[in-house]
């Protein structure tokens, strides 16, 4: 075993022994007689585990163990408790504690769980590594071929080499920020800085200083003279991430400088002129806005030049294994990973899956998929349960189809049961006439000749989404 383990106890026998037995196992031991000693020493030098008495003079162990939880989660803390002390012991396991030994100590008892929460610590460390690792990296190229990312692509590569200004719109997700990398990647202003805003998450009364820059002594705090992101961006592409969530002043402001390409720091007389192109971002439907009064028109003008709207996932299903795929293949390349085998029922569900949080939520998955099964098979069981409900609201009398199936293909896959047949048919046109009435039941019923409540019925026999 290796690893550096803390002892706070202020009987020396017990910590003499404990340290004995742990040195045997080839552990670095550092010990403390009080609990706030023993804080004070993991403020310098985090342990990868406690030994922590429970009776302490002064500050007593379940105190200690509340700051340690709070301030170093997974940290693990086995506590030791003397006789009359076990259901206070058992209190510290549900206040968070790992685990407990009792005085006297058994030899045994200690190399086992100390064992067992060194293991505990590592991997969370790993897990952590990890984490950082996957989500520092940012590829550019979008992956995709549905026809929707096809076109989308192409749109991309004519606008790109334009100096038009883009407004990208679509659900959280989507990939927004991807396809402004893009754009920039493929414009003449590739080798210019592309500089981000995202306007949701500056506090209102320092917008204007991060965008325009500011003397120094502007306001209080204002210690030096600083550059705003407009000149930063100069030469190249300025990218106001979540446009819909600024408010009405900044707008105002910004749509000044957006005209005239000019301004003035704050605090400063001088006019700064720069060249720069906007692309604009937001999950927001900006005309709602305008008409709730959030968003001003005359911006929204301004942005939407070229607009560009990202579809989301689930009316793309033909890209979800794609993009499965590829973020396996980048983890095992990256991060020599073994890939993960999903079974036919798992590719069911997770094609059947509406991925409300988009390509993120997907990325995700694939991610926490591997921390926990690379190398496996995965069947739909060993799946979250979101997915296992995803299939099961999936319309079992309708054929898997994608928009391409002919009838035909239909035909030599289906049923040989007519009135099965019968269906599925009419499920699959129920559902497509649903879409091209946009959801307008009346409408629909009106126009295929049914009651608009045996239409209702048949829509919910055959499990269609009606919202
Ligand atoms: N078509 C795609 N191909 C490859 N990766 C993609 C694709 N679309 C999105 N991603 C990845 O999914 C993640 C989310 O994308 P991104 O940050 O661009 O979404 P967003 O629309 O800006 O989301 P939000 O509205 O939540 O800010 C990123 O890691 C991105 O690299
Ligand atoms: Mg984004």
């Amino acid at each position: 075993m290796s690893g550096k383990i803390l002892i706070i106890d202020d009987e020396e026998s017990i910590r003499f022994s404990l340290r004995g037995i742990l040195e045997d196992e080839g552990l670095d031991v550092a010990e403390a007689e009080s609990g706030e000693q023993g804080l004070e020493l993991i403020g310098t030098d985090i342990p990868d585990m406690i030994f922590l008495d429970i009776w302490l003079p002064g500050m007593d162990g379940l105190e200690v163990l509340e700051n340690v939880t709070r301030d170093y989660e997974g940290l693990p803390v086995i506590m030791i408790s003397g006789h009359g002390t076990i259901e206070t012991a058992v209190q510290a396991l549900k206040k968070g504690a790992f685990d407990f030994i009792e005085k006297p100590l058994s030899l045994e008892k200690v190399v086992v769980s100390s064992r067992n929460a060194l293991e505990f610590s590592r991997l969370r460390q790993e897990n952590q590594a990890l984490k950082t690792r996957i989500t520092s990296e940012q590829p550019v190229s979008l992956t995709g071929q549905s026809a929707a990312i096809q076109e989308l692509k192409d749109v991309i590569a004519r606008v790109a080499p334009t100096d038009a200004w883009v407004l990208i719109t679509g659900e959280n997700g989507t990939g927004k920020e991807i396809v402004a990398r893009s754009i920039h990647h493929l414009s003449g202003r590739a080798d210019k800085p592309l500089v981000a805003v995202n306007c949701a998450a500056i506090p209102e009364e320092l917008i204007e200083s991060e965008l325009f820059g500011h003397e120094k002594g502007a306001f209080t705090g204002a210690e030096k003279a600083q550059e705003g992101k407009f000149e930063l961006a100069d030469g190249g592409i300025l990218f106001l991430d979540e446009i819909g969530d600024m408010s009405l002043k900044t707008q105002a402001k910004i749509l000044r400088i957006l005209q005239e390409q000019a301004f003035e720091h704050v605090g400063g007389r001088k006019t700064i002129t720069v060249d720069v192109r906007v692309i604009a971002a937001t999950n927001k439907d900006l005309t709602e806005e305008i008409k709730a009064g959030n968003f001003r028109e005359d911006l929204y003008y301004r942005l939407k030049v070229f607009p560009l709207e990202l579809p989301p996932l689930r009316t793309r299903t033909d890209d979800i294994l794609l993009l499965i795929t590829d973020f396996m293949n980048s983890l095992v390349k990256q991060h020599g990973f073994k890939p993960i085998s999903f079974g036919q029922d798992a590719i069911r569900a997770l094609t059947a899956y509406p991925w409300p949080g988009n390509v993120r939520e997907l990325k995700n998955f694939v991610e926490r998929m591997f921390i926990m099964y690379a190398g496996e098979a995965v069947s739909a069981d060993r799946l979250p349960p979101e997915f296992k409900k995803a299939i099961e609201e999936q319309p079992a009398v309708v054929a898997p189809h994608t928009p391409e199936t002919s009838m035909d293909d239909l035909i030599a896959g289906g049923p040989d049961d007519l009135k099965q047949a019968r269906a599925d048919f009419e499920a699959r046109f129920l559902e497509a006439k649903l879409k091209e009435f946009e959801g307008n039941i009346s409408q629909l019923a009106k126009a295929i000749g049914l009651e608009r409540s045996s239409l209702y019925r048949k829509l919910k026999t055959y499990n269609i989404q009606t919202d």
